[in-house]
Formats: C-alpha cells, structure tokens, sequence
C-alpha cells in the first residue's frame, strides 16, 4: 500500500478525487496526510475524511528555503512514500524538490511543456490554442518542467472562459491524477528522474 502526502493550496477537488479513490479498499494508495500553505478551503475534504492536515505558511518562516525544510520535515514524519501536488500554487524550493524527487509529482492544467506556470489556461485561451489539456509530471528543480507521466488532450471550445475551460479540464485531470498515482503504486509505471521510456510525446499528438 502506498501512503500519500497531498499538497494543495485551494478547493482540493482533485484531493477528494484521490481520498474517493483511496475510500476503495482495492485502491492500492491510502492519503496520510494533507498539507497547505494557506488556510485552503480543500482541507475540509481530508478532515471530513478523517485525514489528518497541517498548514504551513510561508509567511511564518525567515525564507521559502526555511518554509520549505518544515514542509519536509512534517512530510518526513508521516512516512509518506509519495508526495503529490495537487493544486499547490507555489514554487517548490530546491531543497524540498532535491529531498523528495522523484517521488514528488504534480499535476498542471496544460500540455506541458506548453503552459507552465500558475496561469496555464489563461494563458493557452491567449494564444488561441485549438487544443490543451492535463499533465502529470514529477517535479524537478525548474518550473513545471519535470519529466511527463500521463497527458490528456482537452479541445477548446470557441467563446469558453477561462473557469469554463478550466473546470472541463479539472474533469479529465481528476481521474487521470487518480489513475496515475494507482499505477505508480502498483509499480506499472515506475519514478525516476532518468527514464525517458516513461514519458509521453507531449504535443502535438498524433
Ligand atoms: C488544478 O487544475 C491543478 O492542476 C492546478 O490547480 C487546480 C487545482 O484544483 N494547479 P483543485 O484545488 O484540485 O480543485
């Protein structure tokens, strides 16, 4: 069984995907612990799961190193063998990443390496793209640029918003975030840094 340190920093819906699925005693993934760095409204999904949570704020640490070596050190504690990213809408400090990659992932409202950054779908409906997406990735030392492990093509319809098309993505990311922490799990699909096999062909699809 592999246990889970959820990240988040907002609504937490791909969290209460993922303890949704953990609910399911053949889920081969259990949710340990959830932590944020705000006051996320997300966390009432764990506690509601009985699910223990911590928020640390970057805002009570000297600096994002400092912030970032107390995130570990409560992650540490609760054994987690996987740390994911869900929704956290902060930078990682290099430290953090060195000290849990590559089991640390994440997911982005994008095809990566199209979109990086926190304004993903803003930023694909200002370049016009026909086409966009989810990405699953571990996380590395840069921004949004670790290697892939799952992608979903997501259309973009003509006149959306940016919540409309976000909320239409968060629909693909959920159960594709829940399907590639069970295959991690299960070892179908293995972490490492090094393993190009395991990525996709971001984009364009064929
Ligand atoms: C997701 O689309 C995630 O990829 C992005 O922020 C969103 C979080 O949604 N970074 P939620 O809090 O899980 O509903």
């Amino acid at each position: 069984m592999l246990s889970l340190a959820v990240l988040i920093s907002g609504g937490g819906s791909n969290l209460k995907a993922l303890l949704d699925a953990a609910a399911d005693p053949d889920y081969p993934a259990r949710i340990v612990a959830v932590f944020a760095d705000t006051d996320a409204p997300g966390l009432a999904h764990a506690a509601a799961a009985g699910v223990p949570t911590a928020v640390v704020r970057p805002s009570d640490f000297p600096s994002r190193d400092a912030w970032g070596e107390a995130l570990a050190e409560g992650i540490r504690a609760t054994g987690a063998g996987l740390v994911v990213s869900a929704g956290l809408m902060r930078i990682l400090p290099a430290g953090f990443v060195r000290a849990f990659s590559p089991r640390l992932i994440n997911t982005h409202p994008a095809l990566l390496p199209l979109y990086p950054g926190a304004h993903a779908v803003r930023d694909a409906l200002a370049a016009g793209a026909v086409e966009t997406g989810v990405t699953v990735h571990i996380i590395d030392e840069g921004v949004d640029t670790g290697p892939v492990l799952r992608q979903e093509r997501v259309a973009v319809r003509a006149g959306e918003s940016e919540s409309e098309l976000h909320e239409r993505i968060k629909r693909v990311e959920r159960p594709l975030l829940v399907d590639t922490v069970r295959d991690i799990a299960t070892g179908a699909l293995t972490l490492s840094a090094a393993e190009p096999e395991h990525t996709t062909t971001p984009y364009p699809h064929p």
